[in-house]
């Protein structure tokens, strides 16, 4: 079993969400009952306002490198979250952290930390 630590700055608030590893979910979704938590944004991957930082807590499990979608590139793009060599590579190197779109990236059976 997996956990998601959501922090927000100034990093003194955190709440662990401990995975189901048979239902697959978004971040978004597993955080809904989180009242600090990214409550005002649009849960489509169009506004940016649910950008984070994931961290895999064992760097092992942690994937070389992530292959976003156009869409989500191009928001976290624009949000100055990825640069512009970024935006236009095929894949993106994840490790030791990556941006991510919390409405679009599926929690899997894995620990990470997942800062606001
Ligand atoms: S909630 Fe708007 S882009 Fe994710």
């Amino acid at each position: 079993m997996g956990s998601v630590t959501l922090i927000a700055p100034p990093f003194d608030v955190e709440r662990v969400i401990h995975i189901d590893a048979s239902r697959a979910a978004t971040l978004l979704a597993l955080a809904r009952d989180v009242p600090w938590f990214l409550h005002k944004t649009c849960g489509q991957g169009r506004c940016g306002a649910c950008a984070v930082k994931v961290v895999f807590r064992d760097r092992s499990r942690a994937p070389e490198r992530v292959v976003l979608s156009p869409d989500e590139k191009t928001i976290l793009y624009r949000a100055g979250k990825l640069t512009d060599a970024e935006l236009r590579a095929l894949d993106i190197p994840a490790s030791p952290a990556l941006w991510r779109l919390a409405c679009q990236y599926v929690v899997e059976d894995e620990d990470i930390l997942v800062f606001a």
